[in-house]
């Protein structure tokens, strides 16, 4: 009788444990609902074969938010992408990563990353899924190998529970891993500036006369290059920046091998621009009236400078100083502080 009563015990709880993981993915997994923004161009990123789900951008949010993914166990992805400001690396001009190592590059602000066709500065990859690879293997940032990460997380109870409710297959690997980043990256949208209620006529989007002159000015200065409500056309352009001696970054031109691409870099997007100093893809300007002068004063000569930056009355981009202040007056209007402040972006346990 005891023997047989054991076994019965035994039996539950294999089923048991078989009914969790079969039935557990439908059961508490739901679609997330993501809307495009009206004023936003076409989404890039295909979301038929990453559909979004409400425990997969849960489980994407756990692993952007965990030191686990480096090698010391300290630095997450949030580490040098900070909520507050739009997902940069405050007060660092370089990122730095394990063992306090200084990078090469200013940290991107990331968002709407869902619309863009190219990531980094000089476009290393163009597919979101596999844009998490690159600073976990570099030894600046997280210096850390996709196997160690998939052992540490598999080790972890919640981890197996997440990765059985977000996917199907219920695997803790790594394609599950980086689609459930990709989730939590697509969410990441920021379109609820006071930009963009103007924009879309909502309450809050009055712009003052010295906003709408800016934006003006903007249009015919800038819009150009930091075109569409994405403040960029994702081109590789060279905006005429002294090179930077210590660093040398040679940008598009580091991936594509063409001379032609010296200095080229991808051409960022400006939104949430107030809060994610410092600016160009190594830091060197503390403020927006650095960069404002930089158009205006101090565009140097290459051979590829951006022939927009090229006029009769010589290179650069001509302002007054009332120009200037009306055009940093607009572009506070792009900060979203429903963006850094949304929970949803926000880790909580
Ligand atoms: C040590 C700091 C650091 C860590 C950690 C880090 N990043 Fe970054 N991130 C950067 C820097 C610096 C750049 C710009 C690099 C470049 O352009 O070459 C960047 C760029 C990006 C971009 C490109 C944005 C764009 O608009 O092109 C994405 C996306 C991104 N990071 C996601 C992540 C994810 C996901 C993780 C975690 C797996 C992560 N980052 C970890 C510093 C960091
Ligand atoms: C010819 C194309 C072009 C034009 C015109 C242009 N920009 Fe840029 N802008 C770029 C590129 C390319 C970068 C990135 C360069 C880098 O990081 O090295 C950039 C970077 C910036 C940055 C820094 C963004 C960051 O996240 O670090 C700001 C701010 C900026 N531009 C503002 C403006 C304003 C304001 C105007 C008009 C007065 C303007 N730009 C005109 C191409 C352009």
């Amino acid at each position: 009788m005891q023997k047989i009563f054991s076994l019965f015990i035994l039996l539950v709880l294999i089923s048991c444990k078989n009914d969790d993981f079969e039935s557990v993915y439908e059961d508490v997994n739901e679609p997330y609902s993501f809307e495009i923004p009206s004023n936003f161009p076409e989404m890039h990123y295909n979301l038929e074969h990453n559909p979004l789900t409400t425990k997969g951008v849960e489980l994407g949010r756990k692993l952007f938010y965990d030191g686990r993914l480096s090698s010391t166990n300290i630095v997450s992805c949030a580490f040098c992408h900070e909520q507050p400001h739009a997902f940069t690396h405050h007060n660092h001009n370089l990122s730095h990563g394990v063992h306090d190592r200084v990078g090469r590059r200013n940290t991107s602000a990331t968002q709407n990353l869902a619309f863009q066709p190219w990531f980094f500065f000089d476009g290393a990859t163009s597919n979101l899924d596999t844009v998490s690879i690159l600073p976990i293997h570099d030894e600046n940032e997280m210096d850390e190998t996709i196997p160690n990460i998939i052992e540490k997380l598999s080790e972890d109870s919640a981890y197996q529970k997440l990765f059985h409710q977000a996917f199907e297959d219920g695997e803790v690997n790594s394609t599950n891993m980086m689609l459930a980043l990709s989730q939590f990256m697509v969410i990441m949208t920021s379109s609820d500036s006071k930009y963009d209620k103007y924009v879309r006529g909502e309450p809050g989007g009055e712009l003052t006369p010295k906003e709408a002159y800016g934006l003006e000015l903007f249009n015919d200065k800038c819009r150009s290059c930091h075109a569409t409500d994405l403040f960029t056309d994702h081109q590789f352009r060279n905006n005429g920046l002294p090179v930077n001696p210590n660093l040398n970054d040679k940008g598009r031109a580091e991936v594509s091998g063409n001379p032609n691409d010296d200095y080229k870099f991808k051409v960022p997007s400006l939104r949430n621009i107030e809060l994610t100093w410092p600016y160009m893809h190594d830091g060197r300007f503390g403020s927006l009236e650095s960069v404002l002068l930089h158009y205006r004063n101090n565009v140097q000569d290459y051979p590829n400078l951006d022939p927009i930056l090229r006029t009769e009355n010589g290179l650069g981009i001509e302002m007054t100083d009332e120009e200037m202040e009306a055009i940093i007056e607009f572009l506070k209007t792009l900060t979203d502080y429903e963006f850094i402040t949304n929970d949803e972006l926000y880790f909580r346990t």
